[in-house]
């Protein structure tokens, strides 16, 4: 039966990929860097062979069979006689081979089930349609946190999920079906208890954190502006320490809840608090009377602050203030600041050609700049800059991905805070012109300004116009 060419091409499909599986696996053993294409051979494509070679030699045995039924003689019967040393030996070599096989599976699916949860896979196997995430995700705190320790977290329900739904998007990256830019928030991400908090104790208490930001103005000058905060992370437990701050929100004791009146979380009319002793709040913003379902309304955790603690989109006007803090872009080269901003925003097509712009804009700003180096040092950092936190091809920079932890490019803690949101009785929520609610600004300014600490707090001085109560600076701060 065995004896046809299905069955033998069959086998020698099957010995080929065995024994090419050995080879990309030993490479990949003893490799210091993860290539996605070595492991996608490795473990899906030779497996795949090996499973074919196997159905093409049983299916030419069983083809074989039925032709030898049809020319009207009987099968030949299938007889094992251990006294005969040649049935011995067969069935040692059929034993033994059986036993490889199945030692080579079993590993060969325990490194597939590893390369699929590897961040090489995850980061760089679709790489176009990955490459902003991985781009970022190797820029922020989290690059050595593995990309499913966040999506996927730990347990079986969750695995079988996100097979299922990454199957899917094997098949729309094939086809090319995929959104451009990836929508945020995620739909159904898995809730932080069960993700960030495997890492970070939710009881901890963070207590003060020092911040210093550093601004260049958009003037010819590039005027300096820095302003330093204790910001006030506190914590939530009342056994590690005071309970208040930033973090009192934090699951550990109140329960904060909330309904968004958009896909991306951003226009939020109502909020409930729910606090330990079961006291029960409700605040709405002016004229917002709807019932509300109990399905639409979220718990909020962690991400509804850090939404992005793995992939920053860095705004154009942040990145080039660091950059220029950094001397990367020489702040006295006039007006750099606003020409830098303004080669980052054009719309672009391709990052080649964004690229290209920028040093295209930036040299016709500085016409004689062929003797300065300070301008082909600037238009090295910009490109750079361009190069870690836009991505034309996936439409994905700051513009598409709001940062809620701040508000004054986006309206972040002021969904909420920001005045209007009253209980039925008048009770207000944090104000947001209440500015030492969340922060003291222990100095601002520039040079000798900023040696004048006030532990009160300073009021705070904006260096652009007079700001008149109620404003809110995301109105006119867009990141630009
Ligand atoms: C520290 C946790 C963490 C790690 C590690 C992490 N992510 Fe994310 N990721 C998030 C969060 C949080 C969001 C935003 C979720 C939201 O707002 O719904 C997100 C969003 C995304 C999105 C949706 C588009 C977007 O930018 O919002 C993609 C795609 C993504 N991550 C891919 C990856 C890949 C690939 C890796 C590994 C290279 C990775 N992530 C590593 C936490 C993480
Ligand atoms: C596998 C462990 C792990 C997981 C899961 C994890 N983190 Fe972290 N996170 C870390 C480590 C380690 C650091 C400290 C990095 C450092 O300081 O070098 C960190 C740092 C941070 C910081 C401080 C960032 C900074 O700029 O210094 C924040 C905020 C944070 N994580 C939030 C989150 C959130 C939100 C999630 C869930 C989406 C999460 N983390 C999931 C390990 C983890
Ligand atoms: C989903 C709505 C929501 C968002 C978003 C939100 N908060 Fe709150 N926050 C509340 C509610 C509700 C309270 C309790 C009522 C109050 O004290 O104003 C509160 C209370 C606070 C408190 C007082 C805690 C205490 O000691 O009693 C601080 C400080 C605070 N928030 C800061 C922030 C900061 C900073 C952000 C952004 C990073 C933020 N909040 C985002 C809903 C929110
Ligand atoms: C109300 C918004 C909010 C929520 C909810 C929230 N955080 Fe924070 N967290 C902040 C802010 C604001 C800071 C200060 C960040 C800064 O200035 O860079 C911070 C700081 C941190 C830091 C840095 C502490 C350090 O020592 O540097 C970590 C880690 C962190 N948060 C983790 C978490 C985790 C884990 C959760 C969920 C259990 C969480 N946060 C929930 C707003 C929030
Ligand atoms: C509800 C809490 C809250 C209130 C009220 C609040 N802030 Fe903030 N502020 C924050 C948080 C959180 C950050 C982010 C810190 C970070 O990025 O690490 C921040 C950041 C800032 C920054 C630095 C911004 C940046 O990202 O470059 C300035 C300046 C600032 N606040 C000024 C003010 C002023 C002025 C007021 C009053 C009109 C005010 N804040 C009211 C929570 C608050
Ligand atoms: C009416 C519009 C307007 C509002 C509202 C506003 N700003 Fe500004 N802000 C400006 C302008 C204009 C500049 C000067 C920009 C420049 O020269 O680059 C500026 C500059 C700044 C700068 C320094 C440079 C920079 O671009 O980051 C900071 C920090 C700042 N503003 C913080 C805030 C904060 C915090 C709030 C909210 C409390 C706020 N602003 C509200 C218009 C506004």
């Amino acid at each position: 039966m065995f004896r046809n060419w299905i069955t033998l091409t069959g086998a020698v499909i099957m010995l080929a990929s065995l024994f090419a599986f050995l080879l990309l696996f030993t490479i990949d053993l003893f490799a210091h860097f993860g290539n996605p294409y070595v492991g996608i051979l490795t473990f899906f494509v030779a497996p795949a062979f090996l499973i074919f070679g196997l159905a093409l030699a049983i299916g030419g045995a069983l083809w074989e069979r039925r032709a030898i039924r049809r020319a009207g003689s009987a099968a030949p019967p299938l007889e094992i006689d251990l006294s005969h040393p040649r049935d011995r030996r067969i069935l040692a070599y059929f034993a033994g081979g059986a036993a490889l096989f199945l030692l080579f599976t079993a590993m060969g699916s325990y490194h597939t089930y590893h390369f699929t949860e590897s961040t090489t896979f995850c980061g760089q196997a679709c790489h176009q349609v990955m490459k902003p995430e991985m781009v970022t995700y190797q820029q922020g705190p989290h690059a050595r946190v593995s990309c499913t320790a966040c999506h996927i977290g730990p347990g079986a329900t969750w695995f079988v999920r996100s097979k299922l739904s990454g199957t899917y998007q094997v098949y729309a990256t094939l086809q090319k079906k995929y959104p451009r830019p990836i929508p945020t928030p995620i739909k159904n991400l898995r809730p932080a208890q069960e993700t960030c908090e495997q890492c970070h104790w939710p009881k901890k208490f963070v207590g003060n954190l020092d911040r210093t930001f550093t601004y260049y103005l958009s003037d010819e000058s590039n005027t300096v502006h820095t302003i330093r905060m204790l910001m006030k992370v506190g914590g939530a437990d009342p056994t590690h320490g005071p309970v208040g701050g930033i973090h009192w929100h934090m699951n550990v004791g109140n329960r904060v809840e909330y309904y968004a009146t958009d896909a991306t979380r951003q226009k939020i009319p109502w909020v409930r608090l729910i606090d330990p002793q079961g006291v029960v709040r409700e605040y709405r913003s002016p004229g917002f009377t709807n019932e509300i379902r109990k399905a639409d309304i979220r718990v909020m955790d962690c991400m509804d602050c850090h939404n992005r603690p793995a992939h920053v989109f860095e705004t154009p006007s942040d990145a080039v203030n660091l950059a220029m803090s950094l001397g990367s872009i020489d702040p006295t080269l006039p007006s750099i600041k606003a020409n830098a901003v303004h080669a980052l925003v054009q719309p672009y097509e391709t990052e080649t050609e964004g690229l290209q712009q920028i040093a295209t804009i930036l040299n016709g700003r500085y016409p004689d700049g062929t003797k300065d180096p300070r301008v082909a040092k600037a238009i090295a950092a910009v490109q750079q800059i361009y190069r870690d936190n836009f991505f034309p091809e996936m439409k994905a920079d700051w513009r598409a991905y709001p940062d809620n932890i701040s508000h004054k490019n986006w309206l972040g803690c002021l969904r909420c805070h920001d005045g209007k949101h009253v209980t039925a009785d008048g009770k207000e929520m944090i104000k947001a012109n209440d500015c030492n609610a969340c922060h003291i600004i222990l100095a601002q300014g520039s040079g000798d300004d900023l040696t004048k600490l006030d532990i009160h707090g300073q009021e705070f001085k904006h260096p652009g116009d007079e700001l008149s109560p109620g404003d809110i600076c995301h109105d006119c701060h867009t990141g630009e």
